[in-house]
């Protein structure tokens, strides 16, 4: 689903690291910005054509209204550039946010069990679908399971927000520093085998790695996988054609679509690998 999209000007309410390199900055927006579906994304850049002069995109983490104001909190990881200049702005600070983005996740109100399968800063526009599904009128009628993986204990960003509103949250790391020893798909896959044909709906975000083989295990499955992508984004609004994927169309033609416009969020059987 989309929303139609304003670039605002919004100040920064606090901008704090939770782990190591991990921040989660939020952001008070004026009440001229479209609230945002689980799945849609912002670009962000620095006012004052400062650096870095390209927006970068980030998922919705939350949003909500806190004290008459609008209010978008985002969950990132410093990675580079645009990242660390981030991490070091302080409260108070402004900048340009162009959003809401791309196409959410769908909620299927039929299929009362989501599985979420996040990978790292996969954790942030899945934790905000647990949220959005939590604070609707039937939220309580959804039974939420979350399985999360990360390279290492310290990377686990997000996890206790997301934990109180899953019934059931399974934990891998690469190192073994936390949970289950491995990938978070080998955990996902034991879950596959008692499920009996009964396919809940199962939302995913992570590095192309884990979706690739999540992928690989739900193929010839019934079930329904939804999959929110990450590409290097330069426009952001599908004028750039910088962040095209191969897709399989349903004549099994392989074409290419926008990340930022036609996507983030696909249907997994949909991706074609490269
Ligand atoms: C729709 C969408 C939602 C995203 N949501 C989040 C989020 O919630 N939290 C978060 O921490 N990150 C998120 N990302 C990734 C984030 O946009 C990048 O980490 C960020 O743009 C890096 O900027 P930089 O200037 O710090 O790094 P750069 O200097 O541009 O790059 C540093 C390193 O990061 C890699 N990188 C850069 N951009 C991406 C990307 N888009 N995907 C994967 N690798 C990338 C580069 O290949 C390079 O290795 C999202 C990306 C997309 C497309
Ligand atoms: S980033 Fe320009 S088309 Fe997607």
């Amino acid at each position: 689903m989309a929303r139609k999209r304003t670039t605002v000007s919004a100040e920064i309410i606090q901008n704090r690291e939770i782990a190591p390199l991990h921040f989660l900055m939020t952001l008070r927006l004026p009440p001229t910005f479209h609230p945002p579906y689980p799945g849609q994304f912002v670009m962000i850049r620095a006012e004052n054509r400062q650096p870095p002069l390209l927006g970068r995109p980030f998922s919705v983490y939350d949003f909500y209204h806190d004290k008459k104001a609008l209010a978008l909190e985002l969950l990132y990881r410093v990675v580079g550039q645009g990242t660390r200049i981030f991490s070091l702005l302080p409260q108070g600070e402004k900048l340009e946010i162009l959003g809401p983005l791309g196409r959410g996740f769908k909620i299927d109100g039929r299929r009362r069990k989501l599985i979420l399968i996040a990978g790292g800063m996969g954790v942030a526009p899945l934790s905000f679908l647990a949220s959005y599904v939590r604070r609707r009128g039937a939220g309580s009628s959804f039974e939420i399971v979350s399985y999360v993986g990360a390279r290492t204990a310290s990377y686990l960003a997000g996890l206790d927000k997301l934990e109180t509103m899953c019934s059931k949250t399974f934990i891998s790391t690469d190192d073994g520093s936390l949970g289950y020893h491995g990938k978070v798909i080998e955990l996902f896959e034991d879950h596959l085998k008692t499920c009996h044909g009964d396919m809940p709906a199962v939302y995913t975000c992570g590095p192309y790695p884990m979706i690739r083989q999540l992928a690989d295990i739900l193929r010839g499955c019934s079930g329904f996988c939804q999959v929110s992508m990450e590409e290097r984004m330069a426009c952001g609004i599908g004028a750039c054609l910088g962040c095209a994927i191969p897709i399989r169309n349903k004549d099994n033609r392989q074409l290419y679509k926008r990340v930022c416009k036609d996507g983030p969020v696909f249907d997994i059987r949909d991706l074609a690998w490269r």
